[in-house]
């Protein structure tokens, strides 16, 4: 059985398309919308429409790279969520045309659980159980996994994602959305111990990043209020600072995860993970503990169709389908 499938997610402001054979990716196509920069944050319903004006070209994309028919296709898997309903719709809708019109099974993918498996298209990958720490935009999850297709969230934000905490620093520092990669290259120039920022009080494996917000804004509106220029002539030791403590309580949590689960394999998934002070910190935390640790490349973290692709692989594998009714879910609960 060498399942051929084609993968669609179009969860928030990415249309991606992807096509697998066998667990090997052929082709993987992102299409990110620019159009949200001006507004500083996503506007869903400029998303949804984008979606809809991308879709089918993507998918066209992806089909001629893979150089396999869609007659030769096997399944069709789409994000089911969670994400903005809007966007879902409009992978699902197709999806689901799709499946009819070629008469093949209709796969549905957890956007969270596709983050995680996202560490399955290439070597290495994991051995199970291992500890991932998923960080992206809207979560911020410690999964034990046990499995491909058996996972568990252990811990998660009680509030902002880390994403959200990169994002809403980088604003307060005058940065464009999404900040997260502005902070990460400036913090790169800065000295991360120059501002001293917070670590929230809280106990067990869930996170909190709501307190490190208000800090961050009193600081700049002092530090403004003594000189205008000030954010700006600070960036770089602003961005170092704030990267500096975002990362040092997502690996404290993740350390207190292990301890708890006895595990020793460790990987780090979703759009924050490609931030260069969490991938140097994660590796050097993993070698003086004699961790083995995972990082995706580099397409693999941010949000992509490859990793609803593998999914729908072993949900293939496991003959997990979908009826043509299933509806899309902004809040779909975690469940693998
Ligand atoms: O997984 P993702 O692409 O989309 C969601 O499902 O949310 O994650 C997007 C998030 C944004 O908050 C973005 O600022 C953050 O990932 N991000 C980064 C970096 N690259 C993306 N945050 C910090 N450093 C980066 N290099
Ligand atoms: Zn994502």
């Amino acid at each position: 059985m060498s399942p051929k499938i084609i993968a669609i997610e179009s969860s928030c402001d990415d249309t991606a398309v992807a096509v697998i054979n066998n667990g090997k990716i052929l082709a993987n196509v992102v299409s990110s919308q620019t159009i949200h920069k001006q507004y500083g944050g996503i506007v869903p319903e400029l998303a949804s429409r984008d979606h809809i004006q991308n879709i089918l070209p993507v998918v066209e994309e992806a089909v001629e790279r893979s150089g396999i028919a869609l007659s030769e296709l096997d399944a069709v898997a789409f994000t089911r969520g969670p994400g903005l309903i809007g966007s879902l719709l409009v992978g699902a809708a197709f999806a689901k045309s799709l499946s009819l019109a070629l008469n093949i099974p209709l796969i549905e993918v957890n956007h969270m659980v596709a983050h995680v498996l996202a560490h399955f298209i290439d070597d290495p990958k994991p051995e199970f159980p291992f500890i991932c720490l998923t960080v992206s935009g809207g979560h911020t999850q410690l999964i034990l996994v046990r499995d491909h297709l058996d996972m568990e969230i252990v811990g998660q934000t009680r509030d902002d994602a880390a994403g959200e905490a990169f994002d809403k620093s980088a604003k307060l520092l005058g940065l464009e959305y999404p900040g997260g990669p502005l902070i990460d290259k400036y913090a790169a120039q800065g000295d991360p111990y120059s501002f001293e920022f917070p670590e929230p009080d809280i106990g067990g494996l869930d996170f909190s990043f709501s307190g490190l917000k208000t800090s961050i804004l009193r600081t700049v509106q002092k530090m403004k209020k003594e000189d205008p220029d000030s954010i700006d002539n600070n960036l770089e030791d602003l961005s170092a600072s704030i990267q500096h403590v975002i990362v040092t309580i997502l690996l404290k949590k993740m350390t207190t995860a292990g301890k708890k689960f006895d595990v020793d394999q460790f990987a780090i998934a979703g759009g924050v993970s490609a931030n260069s002070g969490l991938r140097s910190r994660f590796e050097a935390l993993g070698k003086e503990r004699g961790w083995k640790t995972f990082i995706p490349k580099f397409e693999y973290c941010t949000d992509n169709a490859a990793m609803i692709a593998i999914t729908a692989h072993y949900k293939y594998k496991a003959s997990q389908f979908a009826s043509l009714d299933t509806k899309p879910s902004a809040r779909l609960k975690f469940e693998a």
